[in-house]
């Protein structure tokens, strides 16, 4: 059984006039310590994915299975308490509280974990700024930082409750090299030494080819699949 399986999912847009079918028929599966690319064009789908793994978005067909159990037929307060048991989820936008000190936007997701105890909040908060190299700004409002530095934060946050999967919508797209290689370094360690189950979308190929399956969407439909970007482009 896998920690998430995603069988046959679709998902379409429908608006004044227009019908996007942003996802169609797609399947994968995650295991405990494993670590999975998404790759494709912008507008293929990726982050649509993501987001119906992460049970923010209901596909319109097929089913998402967490530990084996389908996810659909819960109501919004299973589903909620279950995304915040099991995902760490660094989104596209960072989705942060600008207006807020780091600390806080940090804080975030442990206030709605609840089997951490409060007096955990600190220790962890302070562990996973350290590990992003953001702890010297806890106190600064997330509105004078600068991008690379929000990106650094919304890392953070995904990670402080320790949960075991991680989904990451192009986590390093504003980070300068070195940021990148420090992140990437942290989040496949965490992989590789806690047993955390990475989904990461990317458009950077040096990511997904350290990754152990690479998925390729293009309009919203897996093209190739392969243990690894040499086998998928080679
Ligand atoms: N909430 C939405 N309403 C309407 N169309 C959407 C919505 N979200 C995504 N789409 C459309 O679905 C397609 C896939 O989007 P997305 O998953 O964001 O792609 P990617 O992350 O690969 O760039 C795009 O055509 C996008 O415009
Ligand atoms: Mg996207």
């Amino acid at each position: 059984m896998s920690l998430l399986e995603l069988r046959n999912i679709s998902k379409s847009f429908v608006g004044n006039g227009y019908r996007v079918n942003a996802v169609k028929n797609f399947s994968m599966s995650l295991e405990q310590g494993e670590s999975v690319a998404i790759i494709g064009p912008s507008g293929s789908g990726k982050s649509t994915v993501l987001n119906m793994a992460g049970l923010i978005l209901q596909p319109d067909a097929g089913e998402v299975l967490l530990n084996g159990k389908a996810a659909e037929s819960l109501n919004d307060a299973r589903r909620c308490a279950l995304r915040n048991a099991n995902y760490g989820f660094v989104t596209q936008d960072y989705a942060l509280l600008e207006d807020d000190s780091v600390y806080n936007n940090i804080r975030l997701p442990l206030l709605y974990h609840k089997a951490i105890p409060r007096k955990e909040h600190k220790e962890r908060i302070l562990r996973a700024s350290c590990s992003l190299g953001v702890e010297d700004k806890l106190r600064r409002p997330v509105s004078k930082l600068s991008g690379g530095e929000r990106q650094r934060v919304s890392i953070a946050r995904a990670l402080v409750c320790d949960q075991p999967i991680l989904l990451a919508d192009e986590p390093t797209g504003a980070l300068d090299q070195s940021n990148k290689e420090m992140v990437m370094d942290h989040l496949f360690k965490l992989v590789r030494e806690q047993g955390v189950a990475l989904l990461i979308v990317t458009h950077d190929l040096s990511i997904a080819e350290r990754c152990d399956k690479v998925i390729e969407l293009v309009s919203g439909s897996i093209m190739n699949e392969g243990d690894r970007i040499r086998n998928t482009i080679g």
